[in-house]
């Protein structure tokens, strides 16, 4: 929010600058911040990646190019927070209408052992039918989490041997079209509340 303000305020600047030198030939195009100013704290989060779709395909994340990406990552076992997030998620596409078109929800495995293409089909049809459910090898996902600044961790049961559940962190991430960073929510963020933000971000 307070980049958003700050590239606000360097526009008027600039404008001002623009209008009071508008004479002098490529004078405004030396005053514009290099493309590298525009971008801090964008970098950070995200990257390129490689996974299994639910129906079995290998994706990147030039598969999805073009689309604004909604992205986050849970495991198909989880009994309340992944669930509810991605009833959320449902909820929001229904109430975003045609933007939602642009839109492509991912979501990411963190159990790959478990959670194999074809569990993953099962587990989305539960929800939007634009969901992705996303897999891959130990290593692929633990890449992709690692590009999107995700911790995971095998947690054992330890009444249940042989049991395990999946600690993660529980964050969605809006990714633009060229793959860059613009928000974040979490797995609690309310209906209303991302509905609205990802209306005024999806342009
Ligand atoms: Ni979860």
């Amino acid at each position: 929010m307070r980049l958003k303000v700050m590239a606000i305020s360097t526009i008027g600047l600039l404008a001002g600058l623009a209008a009071g030198i508008a004479l002098l030939p490529g004078a405004l195009e030396s005053l514009l911040p290099d493309k590298q100013s525009w971008t801090i704290g964008k970098a950070a989060i995200g990257g390129p990646f490689q996974l299994v779709d639910h129906n079995g395909r290998t994706v990147t994340e030039k598969t999805y190019n073009g689309q604004y990406l909604l992205v986050f990552f849970g495991f198909t076992y989880c009994p309340d927070v992944c669930p509810a997030a991605l009833q959320t998620v449902t909820a929001v596409m229904k109430k975003l209408g045609r933007k939602a078109d642009r839109l492509r929800p991912l979501f990411i495995s963190v159990d790959p052992e478990r959670d194999r293409p074809a569990v993953l089909k099962q587990y989305v049809s539960n929800f939007d039918s634009r969901i992705v459910g996303l897999t891959g090898s130990a290593e692929q996902v633990s890449a992709a989490a690692k590009a999107y600044r995700v911790y995971f961790r095998k947690v054992k049961d330890a009444g249940n041997a042989g049991s395990y559940t999946m600690d993660h962190s529980a964050f969605v991430y809006l990714m633009s079209p060229q793959g860059e960073f613009v928000t974040h929510f979490t797995h609690a963020t309310p209906v209303e509340k991302m509905a609205e933000r990802l209306s005024a971000a999806i342009r």
